[in-house]
């Protein structure tokens, strides 16, 4: 556990389509059965400057990398200090879906300094874990438009998303475990409790 903190923190990272949405959701369902009291959120947050990044998906161009990267900062203070904090100090177990990992991926895809925007988090909570999801851009493209009838948004488009995939290959940091995302649902449902199990019992 980090910072001496009662509550627990699990991020899911990776690039679109790689299926951490869907293990988020069996894994707080699996906690929940076995009595914890779990928090499911997701950044880009519902906050204001989450709805704000949202709208921008359809047109990015509209702003700099550097005013994208405060947006997204933006957004995380305010997420941080209204459900991520509170939640912590009470003792609950956080799944995020998206967090600071991404900002270095998605923004140091972008053109930013990795370093820069990490050293730029420094006032979120550390992930307890970070459960990195891989899987071979081809097949979370195909997920998106094929699997969810979706049309690609602007932080989606595939010559980005390769270098999106990069920036998350190349990230080294203690709290990062990977996981082969190119195999069946429950395959990695099972990786992804054999990684959670140790930390509950801290709780
Ligand atoms: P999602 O709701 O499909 O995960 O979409 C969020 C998009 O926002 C996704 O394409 C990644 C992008 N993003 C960033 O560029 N930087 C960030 O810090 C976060 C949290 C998300």
């Amino acid at each position: 556990m980090s910072d001496n903190r009662p509550g627990l923190l699990i991020v899911f990272e990776g690039t679109d389509g790689t299926g951490k949405s869907t293990q988020l959701k069996l894994l707080a369902t699996v906690l929940v059965e076995r009595g914890f009291s779990v928090v499911s959120t997701f950044e880009p947050s519902n906050g204001i400057y989450g709805t704000q990044i949202r709208e921008l998906f359809t047109n990015r161009k509209k702003i700099s990398p550097e005013e994208e990267l405060d947006l997204f900062l933006a957004d995380r203070k305010d997420h941080v200090d209204k459900l991520i904090a509170p939640s912590l100090k009470g003792g609950k177990i956080i799944l995020c879906d998206r967090y600071y990992l991404s900002t270095i991926a998605y923004q140091g895809a972008a053109g930013l300094d990795p370093d820069h925007i990490l050293a730029r988090n420094d006032f979120a909570p550390v992930p307890d874990l970070a459960l990195l999801f891989h899987a071979p851009l081809a097949t979370g493209i195909q997920r998106i438009t094929e699997g969810r009838g979706d049309t690609l948004n602007d932080f989606e488009k595939e010559d980005y998303l390769q270098k999106v995939a990069t920036q998350f290959e190349q990230l080294q940091l203690p709290c990062i475990k990977r996981i082969d995302a190119e195999r069946d649902i429950e395959a990695i449902h099972q990786d992804v409790l054999a990684l959670v199990n140790p930390l509950l019992r801290s709780l």
